[in-house]
């Protein structure tokens, strides 16, 4: 028997990477499968919440009965959140965002004529850094992808985003991060204590997730 403690709450949550074209036949991305963000909108929908997930390119099964918005790019991602942070009571980004896009997309396939190639790449916009200025009193619950320093540099982004819960994850672990079934998390709130688990499937650990975002509703 679920609890249906999401009922009458209106959910947004991104999911997967995204991705950054160099050219029409090449992009950059990352290792996000969509897994961990695919998993919470689930949870949520099982608890009673109606759900907007905005996701990237992923190769996982969209979920049933959510509002679903493919997207392509972080300016796509962007857009599509602002589009809809109006209607919403909680924002949850999964989504692994690209930092930073390649300058230009070039109209026709680069070709192999240098020897050496460089690339620039200028900033995308941070989502979540605008969800945290533009919430209100709106939840925002973000994650952090880290090699190092893991609860600090979590911290620090909860700090700088503004959010009120921020999900952290040691990529180099194995059983966590990207791609896995599985996920080893800590959870820290805004008094920046720190809240530790075990190694859990994806759909334990955003039922635990789901449970510290109830205890802020
Ligand atoms: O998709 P899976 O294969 O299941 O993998 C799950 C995951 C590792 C992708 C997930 O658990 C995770 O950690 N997602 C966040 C990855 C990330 O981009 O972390 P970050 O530390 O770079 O970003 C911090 C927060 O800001 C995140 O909530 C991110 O969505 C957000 N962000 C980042 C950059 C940006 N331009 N806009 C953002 O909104």
């Amino acid at each position: 028997e679920k609890k249906r403690d999401f009922e009458g709450k209106k959910v947004l949550v991104t999911a997967g990477p995204t991705r950054e074209p160099l050219d029409p036949v090449r992009y950059i991305t990352n290792r996000s499968s969509g897994k961990m963000g695919y998993e919470i909108a689930k949870a949520l929908v099982e608890r009673g919440a109606q759900v907007i997930l905005i996701s990237g390119p992923t190769y996982i099964e969209v979920p049933k009965d959510v509002t679903f918005i493919p997207v392509e790019t972080a300016v796509d991602m962007y857009n599509a959140v602002m589009m809809h942070l109006n209607e919403v009571d909680i924002v949850i980004g999964a989504a692994a965002v690209s930092d930073y896009r390649p300058k230009e997309m070039k109209k026709e396939k680069i070709k192999k004529d240098e020897e050496k190639l460089t690339i620039e790449l200028v900033k995308n916009p941070d989502i979540m850094y605008e969800v945290g200025q533009k919430k209100g009193n709106k939840i925002s619950i973000g994650f952090a992808a880290e090699t190092t320093n893991l609860v600090e540099y979590a911290q620090r982004k909860l700090k700088e985003k503004n959010m009120d819960l921020i999900v952290a994850n040691d990529v180099t672990q194995k059983g966590a991060g990207f791609e896995v079934d599985t996920n080893i998390i800590k959870i820290i709130d805004r008094d920046l204590n720190v809240k530790e688990y075990p190694l859990m499937t994806k759909i334990e650990a955003s039922h635990v997730i789901l449970d510290e975002i109830a205890k802020l509703l």
